[in-house]
């Protein structure tokens, strides 16, 4: 089933298929398609000319690629899915247990033709995982072809709205972590981006996990140096006990469960689980990550000062 053959079809963006790396049928769903990452896999995806449709909760009328889609309305995944081959997919943000959403979406993609799901998920989850792991565990059974993104910490962390680091910053010019001197590769969601884009329209299925990290990696004091020192404004990384770091994330609005997975992956950090570089992607875009230096720079009217 192609875009062009289907009713739902008229409501992809066309496809030229130029790139002969483009599986000519592709038609590609990306869920969360107005987030971090989705919002760039989107305009990656238009500017190579591939079929696609976004889902989130709030379709926008302007857009006819855009279409009503709720982990939690399970009346709203199929008509998502109709005439789709391939997925990029975020699981529900901030749910400790995504899964019972996740496994019958799952099995519904399937039956409906998805042949292949390329997974975001987290630099800090294996297959070893509790609870997280499992949905590595589903995507690998359950589709012939799929790909797990497993990215480190995202460099608009420092700038997204809402974002503890971005609020610290914004309101105090300070982050709180409890990382201490523990150093970060944190990634542009661009270059995840340009990594999930590859990794859904490659003619050869992926079927591999794939660690995607900035250049190199930075604790939190380097990383507040920098922007100190690209802003002209100074700003402090301040380190926390554990228990502490978790009571500020709740009363800076973020749920207790969730907050207590984010103190412990600032433990991680602070023990150097997360210190350490790939050559994701370049081996798969063929060009170099940027540095935070770089993003701190090319964004520099998003931080305060
Ligand atoms: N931040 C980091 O440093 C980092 C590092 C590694 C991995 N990750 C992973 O990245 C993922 C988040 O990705 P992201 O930052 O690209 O997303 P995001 O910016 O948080 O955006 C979430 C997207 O999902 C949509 N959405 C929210 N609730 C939904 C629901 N119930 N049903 C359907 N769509 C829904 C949102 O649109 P609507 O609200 O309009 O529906 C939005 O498009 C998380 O799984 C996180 O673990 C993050």
């Amino acid at each position: 089933m192609t875009p062009s053959n289907t009713e739902a079809g008229q409501r992809y963006r066309s496809a030229d298929h130029s790139d002969q790396s483009i599986q000519a049928s592709a038609s590609a769903l990306v869920i969360g398609g107005t987030g971090t990452t989705g919002s760039r896999v989107v305009a990656q995806l238009r500017a190579e000319g591939a079929a696609y449709r976004l889902a989130t909760r709030s379709p926008s009328a302007d857009d006819s690629a855009h279409v009503a889609f709720d982990w939690f309305a399970p009346e709203t995944h199929l008509p998502a899915l109709a005439g789709v081959d391939r997925v990029y997919l975020i699981a529900p943000v901030g749910v400790a247990n995504p899964i019972p959403v996740l496994e019958p979406f799952l099995h519904a993609a399937r039956e409906a033709g998805v042949r292949r799901v390329v997974l975001l998920s987290s630099s800090a989850v294996t297959e070893d995982t509790p609870v997280l792991g499992q949905a590595h565990r589903l995507v690998r059974e359950l589709l012939p072809e799929w790909a797990i993104l497993r990215p480190s910490w995202f460099m608009q962390n420092f700038i997204d709205a809402g974002h503890p680091i971005a609020e610290g910053l914004r309101t105090r010019g300070e982050i709180v972590t409890a990382a201490g001197t523990g150093r970060v590769p944190f990634v542009d969601a661009a270059d995840i981006a340009a990594v999930a884009v590859r990794s859904l329209l490659d003619v050869d299925p992926p079927n591999v996990e794939r660690v995607i990290t900035g250049p190199e990696a930075l604790s939190y004091d380097q990383a507040v140096a920098i922007i100190a020192e690209v802003t002209g404004r100074p700003v402090a990384h301040r380190s926390v006990e554990d228990d502490a770091f978790v009571a500020h994330l709740v009363a800076n609005g973020i749920p207790a469960e969730f907050a207590a997975v984010l103190g412990r992956l600032d433990q991680g950090i602070r023990q150097g689980s997360e210190d350490r570089t790939t050559s994701v992607v370049v081996e798969v875009t063929g060009r170099q990550p940027g540095s935070f230096r770089e993003f701190v720079t090319a964004n520099r009217a998003a931080f305060p000062g």
